[in-house]
């Protein structure tokens, strides 16, 4: 998606350890209206799919993820983090694991609001080694929904998450794939559609 590109060239950081900075738009201020362009850009790649419900995960899924289900009209869930996981009765639960930052989180969702009668669109900002992603479709598949597909905004294509999400047959539509950062500048992956 050219609009996400060249906003990521403008105002994304390259920092060291293969990680990009984007918290003029998306991960601290938060850009409403290039949000609400990825989430047009997402129903219109899901349209035939009868969503009834976005699933994403805290803390930076939930800005695209809110837009679009604005436009589907269908509620926003999103998979709280907590440390511990002692009190998990009435919850799905899965354990997330961020290289990002060492930690590993047990990720929630109430079981009232998951149901095997959904389809489930995952949203998320950046997908990495996967792991978050991963926990979110472990917490679908406990709760019997149907997952339609992933919509992330930013895939490090690099990275391990496309291929694990892919290899279970799990459609995943990034709008920005980022193939490297060499010489400290975003590459993008060169699609046809491009
Ligand atoms: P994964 O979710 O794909 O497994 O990736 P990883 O464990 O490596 O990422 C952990 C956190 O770091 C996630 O955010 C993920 O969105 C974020 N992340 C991964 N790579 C990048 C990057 O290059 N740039 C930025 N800005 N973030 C990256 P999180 O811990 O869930 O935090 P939150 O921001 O959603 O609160
Ligand atoms: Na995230
Ligand atoms: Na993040």
């Amino acid at each position: 998606m050219k609009l996400l590109e060249d906003r990521i060239r403008e105002d994304g950081l390259v920092l060291p350890g293969n990680v990009l900075k984007v918290n003029q738009f998306l991960n601290h201020q938060i850009d409403p209206e290039l949000m609400y362009a990825l989430a047009e850009e997402f129903v219109k790649l899901y349209k035939d799919e009868k969503i009834t419900k976005i699933l994403t995960i805290e803390a930076s899924g939930i800005a695209p993820a809110i837009m679009t289900g604005l436009l589907l009209r269908v509620p926003v869930l999103f998979a709280r983090k907590q440390k511990s996981s002692t009190m998990n009765e009435g919850l799905y639960t899965a354990e997330v694991y961020s290289y990002t930052k060492k930690v590993k989180n047990t990720v929630s969702v109430d079981e009232k609001f998951l149901k095997k009668e959904d389809r489930v669109l995952i949203i998320d900002d950046f997908l990495a080694n996967g792991q978050a992603v991963q926990g979110l479709i472990e917490i679908c598949h406990e709760a019997h929904a149907d997952i339609v597909g992933v919509g992330i905004a930013i895939e490090k294509s690099f990275q391990e998450g496309a291929e694990l999400i892919r290899n279970q047959g799990v459609r995943l539509e990034s709008l920005a794939r980022i193939s490297s950062f060499a010489d400290n500048k975003v590459h993008f992956v060169e699609d046809a559609d491009n």
